[in-house]
């Protein structure tokens, strides 16, 4: 099959966890007779010091042209103090609404290898840690009216959080659907003892479980479920919740799992077309170390075969290859602990490609 790859490479450590990704990718390629086609797409800080802009128009379209787009990361303090809507962040949030792709999909589960990674308690790992967040990526208060004004001699500021029903459905029903696919359980997380918004939120899904009658709803409070993935994350199988819940939750939900560093995304709509990250930052004071760990780009290539291209086997085969490495005690920085090999990102890379067989 051949397949056309928008990749964006960022800022920070992404341009060398991508080079590794691109590795992997190619010798699925080799192995099961694929033909993958990049096209570099800039954006973030770099696009910003070469085009004046952190996303121009013709980079988003030669996106939106792909089959598919892998993207490393973007921002770091070089470009913090430039005006919001200048900012590197800013043309991630365009990519995503201009690809359309409002479900964001984080998985949340512990590699057996890493069990001591874990910040957790050994007894809490080991009642397992399995859950995906399903995140609505392009609403809510990240996409209204943000402003600065003065009023009354005093600087304000205004973000505004707005969903309609509409909008709050299409990702529930990606919600259930994800469910319906694992264990069948759903958890609705909002803020409805505070926010309109919120309450809107679960009352759409409840109107919407009534199509799943298969699937366990239940609902919780953003404040309560933060508590709960420390206290008992088994309890989770599927979390479905807002914008900015959803950034917030993911962050705590990867770092359960032992690092940060190893968690893909998939970000999808409504077609095949979809945006694949770590979800990891640009971790500017690391880069260009040959230290950062490159598995959390990895996976996202093994994402992308799988849920754009429809290639499980493949996916699967770069799953493997991870496992294998891990298996080997090879550790990067972040997950590293007593008794392992420290390797950089490159080796690191070397490794899992050595390890890559055809299943
Ligand atoms: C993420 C990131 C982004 C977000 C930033 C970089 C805009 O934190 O993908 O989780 O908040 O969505
Ligand atoms: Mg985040």
């Amino acid at each position: 099959m051949t397949k056309h790859i928008a990749v964006i490479r960022g800022d920070g450590i992404g341009p060398e966890i991508i080079e590794q990704a691109i590795r992997v990718l190619d010798r699925v390629a080799e192995l099961y007779g694929h033909n993958f086609i990049y096209k570099d797409v800039d954006m973030g800080g770099c696009a910003i010091d070469k085009w004046g802009s952190p996303l121009p128009e013709d980079m988003l379209n030669k996106c939106i042209k792909s089959d598919s787009v892998l993207l490393g990361a973007v921002g770091g303090n070089k470009w913090n103090d430039l005006p919001a809507d200048m900012r590197p962040e800013k043309g991630l949030l365009r990519l995503r609404a201009g690809m359309g792709v409002y479900s964001n999909n984080r998985p949340a589960k512990i590699w057996k290898q890493l069990s001591d990674a874990s910040p957790l308690k050994k007894s809490i790992v080991d009642k397992g840690i399995d859950f995906i967040i399903v995140r609505e990526l392009i609403g809510g208060i990240y996409f209204g009216e943000h402003k600065t004004e003065n009023i009354d001699g005093k600087e304000t500021a205004v973000d505004v959080l707005k969903y309609s029903e509409d909008e709050i459905a299409r990702i529930g029903r990606i919600g259930f659907e994800t469910a319906r696919k694992r264990r069948k359980k759903l958890c609705s997380v909002e803020k409805s003892n505070v926010l309109d918004s919120s309450r809107l939120w679960k009352k759409v899904m409840h109107r919407l479980a009534d199509e799943y009658p298969d699937i366990e709803l239940t609902d919780m409070l953003v404040d309560n479920c933060a508590m709960q993935i420390v206290k008992d994350p088994s309890q989770f199988d599927v979390i479905v919740t807002e914008n900015m819940f959803g950034d917030i939750l993911s962050d705590e939900a990867s770092m359960i799992t032992g690092s940060i560093g190893m968690i893909p995304s998939s970000s999808l709509g409504d077609t095949s077309c979809g945006l694949y990250e770590p979800i990891h930052g640009s971790a500017p004071d690391i880069a260009n170390q040959d230290i950062a760990n490159p598995i959390g780009a990895i996976l996202s290539a093994a994402m992308m075969l799988k849920y754009s291209f429809d290639m499980a086997i493949e996916s699967d085969c770069i799953e493997n290859a991870v496992s294998r490495f891990l298996d080997l005690n090879y550790r990067t920085a972040d997950i590293m602990s007593d008794g392992m090999t420290l390797v950089g990102c490159k080796q690191c890379g070397d490794i899992i490609l050595e390890n890559l067989r055809k299943e």
